[in-house]
């Protein structure tokens, strides 16, 4: 499912009470972000202003830093980050194979969430054992060796709850 078609309720109560621990305290800016992401997993828009009125920042200010950082998301996220490797190691012992069986498996395009927020797919230049190629990650864990018969597995282990 495209992200912009999801949707999560933000307590905002809960958003206020973290942004009033950093009251006036422009310098905390990046620390709240994180706290914020913590919480909700992700950035949610309408946090913005009320980052920016605690802070007293501009909201482009609050925005910059959000665009800056690669690892602030402003679109909610999979409970479950599936990553798979694109780097040359793992692309010439079939990773565009592995890539299109995991988009399968999991009906997401690259960059896309499923809209019951379990799992977010994406890719990456490296995930940094490239003597295991052709590798994914699942939650931050590694499978490497990766082919058609343990993609299938893999996700019905996680599927069935099987894999943690
Ligand atoms: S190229 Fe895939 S892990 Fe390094």
């Amino acid at each position: 499912m495209n992200e912009e078609g999801l949707a999560r309720n933000v307590d905002l109560a809960s958003l206020d009470s973290l942004v009033s621990q950093y009251s006036r305290q422009k310098w905390a800016l990046i620390p709240l972000l994180q706290r914020i992401q913590d919480e909700f997993g992700y950035i949610p828009p309408q946090s913005i202003p009320i980052i920016s009125r605690g802070l007293r920042l501009f909201p482009s200010q609050v925005q910059g830093v959000i665009s800056f950082y690669a690892q602030l998301y402003t679109q909610p996220r999979g409970k479950k980050v599936v990553r798979v490797c694109r780097g040359t190691a793992c692309h010439v012992r079939g990773g565009k194979t592995i890539l299109k069986l995991v988009k399968q498996h999991l009906g997401l395009e690259e960059g896309e969430t499923s809209s019951d927020l379990e799992y977010t797919l994406e890719t990456v230049a490296c995930i940094g054992v490239c003597a295991l190629a052709p590798n994914i990650t699942v939650a931050e864990r590694v499978y490497g060796h990766m082919n058609p018969k343990k993609v299938e597995q893999l996700f019905k282990d996680y599927k069935g709850g099987g894999a943690a």
